[in-house]
């Protein structure tokens, strides 16, 4: 009779938050093929579908060993007819026919190939799309008036396209530390987003800045961009003012997910000494690597030329630095703590953390604060761990989410 009990053999929580999700997934082709469904359907603007999927994934990661069977996937959470069709696949013949056809589609490599482009959203890239613009020669030769964040983007898109790496990361953050210690002796910058949950690549580096006095940070940004500037570290930056208003008696939460933090979305040109970069590309001959880079499957060929400078010898080097995308964020100290935590991410776990508060908890949670809507009160905390414990949540730690 045992046998015919539904017994889960995982146990799983339902939201993202509840649970410890590590950089070790033992399940990465599965969650490859679902965040591959994920990620079309966010690029298609069908939001709703992506985060099915995108939890889906969440739940596949958060397992403690490679799942073999579909038995196994009994009682588990967020696992919608769709997703499980497509585990079935991949666990019975290897691969899921659905995702491969996708990526082998016209529209998926085009959405991929125009929104890799820094500043082009999805939106944008579908209309370029339906005018027959599919590849990045297309774009230049379109006539289409770029705005300068997509300038840049195209300008630097072999870069931008290429991962960061923790190391890349640490050098990024002396610059950006000794910047700010000059400018504001006593402020403090924090290693946010991917890098602090542990990752060793990333598509950015995410700064948070703040100082111990409260109101010390006003004016920070423009400063530490102007320093920036002067010393020709910025390829591209654009910052945008604080619009945080905290009133006695209303709940000033910001009406969508984006913060109104002071903010500065900017391109970083990091030096990078040549046997460093040889290393990078693992010490093959440049003809080789570049090779390997039009292998890609990217349609970058027209870009290629941007990687590269011509020496006085009139022979092709690697250039002597790289573009870095960089997010500098500053945050007043009373909102630091609930400012940290809506800046490491992962983006499905920041979400969850949200409709946990909202749906189980009558809280709104945001970047700034946490607003209790029963007790019509803020509720003030100095640490990640007190706002997980107002939330009747365990603490998970940075590296735990993952999702
Ligand atoms: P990689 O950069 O790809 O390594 O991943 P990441 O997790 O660092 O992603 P990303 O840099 O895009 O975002 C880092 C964190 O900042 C995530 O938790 C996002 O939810 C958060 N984030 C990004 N943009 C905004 C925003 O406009 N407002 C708020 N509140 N959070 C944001
Ligand atoms: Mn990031
Ligand atoms: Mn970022």
């Amino acid at each position: 009779q045992a046998d015919e009990v539904e017994v889960a053999v995982f146990s799983v929580p339902s939201y993202a938050c509840q649970r410890r999700t590590s950089l070790d997934n033992r399940n990465t082709v599965l969650t490859d093929a679902l965040s591959l469904l994920a990620e079309n359907a966010e690029l298609s603007d069908q939001d709703g579908r992506g985060v099915a999927f995108r939890r889906a994934a969440a739940v596949m990661k958060s397992l403690p060993e490679p799942v073999t069977s579909m038995t196994q996937l009994r009682g588990l959470p967020c696992l919608g007819e769709h997703s499980l069709r497509v585990i079935r696949d991949v666990l019975e013949n290897g691969a899921s026919r659905e995702v491969e056809s996708m990526k082998q589609s016209k529209q998926y490599k085009a959405l991929k190939v125009l929104t890799g482009v820094f500043g082009v959203g999805a939106k944008t890239a579908a209309r370029w799309i339906r005018e027959g613009i599919h590849t990045l020669h297309q774009l230049r030769n379109s006539g289409h008036t770029l705005n300068r964040a997509q300038q840049a983007g195209l300008e630097h898109y072999d870069d931008l396209n290429q991962q960061v790496s923790k190391a890349e990361a640490e050098a990024i953050q002396q610059i950006v530390e000794e910047v700010v210690a000059s400018v504001l002796p006593g402020a403090k910058v924090t290693l946010t987003g991917g890098f602090r949950r542990g990752k060793l690549m990333g598509h950015d580096v995410d700064f948070l800045i703040t100082h111990p006095e409260e109101g010390k940070e006003v004016g920070l940004m423009s400063k530490v961009v102007s320093w920036l500037e002067s010393q020709g570290f910025l390829l591209y930056q654009k910052t945008t003012r604080n619009s945080y208003l905290v009133s006695d008696d209303s709940p000033a939460l910001p009406p969508s997910n984006m913060d109104r933090f002071e903010r500065c979305l900017s391109i970083f040109k990091l030096a990078q000494d040549q046997p460093h970069r040889a290393k990078q590309l693992g010490a093959l001959p440049l003809d080789t690597a570049e090779h390997r880079r039009g292998d890609s499957g990217l349609q970058t060929d027209q870009d290629s030329c941007s990687q590269r400078i011509q020496t006085p010898g009139g022979q092709e080097d690697t250039k002597p630095w790289r573009a870095v995308r960089v997010d500098l964020v500053v945050s007043p100290i009373s909102q630091f703590a609930f400012a940290v935590l809506g800046w490491t991410g992962s983006k499905l776990f920041e979400r969850e953390l949200r409709r946990w508060a909202g749906q189980e908890k009558a809280m709104s949670l945001s970047s700034h604060a946490l607003y209790d809507n029963k007790k019509r009160k803020y509720l003030q905390a100095s640490s990640e761990e007190e706002i997980f414990a107002h939330l009747d949540l365990e603490f998970i730690p940075p590296s735990e989410r993952n999702a």
